[in-house]
């Protein structure tokens, strides 16, 4: 497993295996740019971690989770200027602009989120081509290791109703579903959490 922290290509890596397998997700909507700016942010912001991991030097798959997507908004906020051009695009659609308003008030929001842990697992991904060999296990593991490291007891995860694989996956890794709630209008997820220890 690679260790903090990481280099532009790492980042771009990352966006790419967001982008090509959660491409049903808002998020890739905004583009491979703007991914690769929110994972750099998401690596630099003290109360987040990313973790990717390498086989025969290629990045196959990672895993990210925070305590504060505040925390990552604002670290974003330092790159004003490679931030303005990566969303450009979207000062043009209003549809975008208005989940990225649903996203920023999310925590504030969703009643189901009040009581649940602070921290999350935000996004896990695993090449295809990696996929069903451990490595989503391993990455999985590292993140609980890390967030057992800092005394952190569970952790919650948002989880898309038609990704029918990772909600296999987590079940499998011991989550259990805590409610369900939307992050956009008309877009149901499950709301799991995971006892780290
Ligand atoms: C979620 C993900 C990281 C899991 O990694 P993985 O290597 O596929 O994990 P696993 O091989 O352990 O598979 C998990 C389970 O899915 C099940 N599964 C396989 N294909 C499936 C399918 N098409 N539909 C539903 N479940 C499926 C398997 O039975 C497996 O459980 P088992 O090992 O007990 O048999 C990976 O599938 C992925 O990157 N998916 C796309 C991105 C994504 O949805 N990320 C989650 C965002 S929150």
């Amino acid at each position: 497993m690679m260790s903090k922290m990481y280099c532009h290509a790492v980042y771009q890596k990352v966006a790419q295996l967001h982008c090509e397998q959660i491409d049903q997700g808002f998020l890739a909507t905004l583009g491979p740019s703007f991914l690769t700016l929110l994972y750099e942010a998401i690596d630099k912001d003290k109360s987040s971690v990313l973790i990717a991991k390498e086989v025969d030097g290629k990045v196959i798959g990672f895993v990210c989770g925070t305590v504060s997507l505040h925390s990552i908004y604002k670290q974003l906020l330092y790159r004003p200027f490679s931030l303005f051009i990566a969303l450009t695009s979207c000062f043009f659609s209003i549809s975008k602009l208005s989940k990225i308003f649903e996203i920023f008030f999310i925590g504030k929001n969703n009643p189901i989120l009040k009581g649940l842990p602070r921290h999350e697992l935000l996004t896990i991904v695993v090449h295809p081509s990696h996929q069903g060999q451990g490595h989503a296990e391993d990455l999985f593991s590292c993140l609980c290791n890390h967030f057992n490291d800092a005394n952190i007891m569970n952790f919650k995860i948002v989880v898309g109703l038609d990704l029918a694989r990772a909600h296999a996956f987590y079940i499998k890794m011991g989550c259990k579903v805590a409610g369900e709630m939307q992050v956009h209008k008309g877009m149901h997820s499950l709301v799991y959490v995971k006892q780290c220890s």
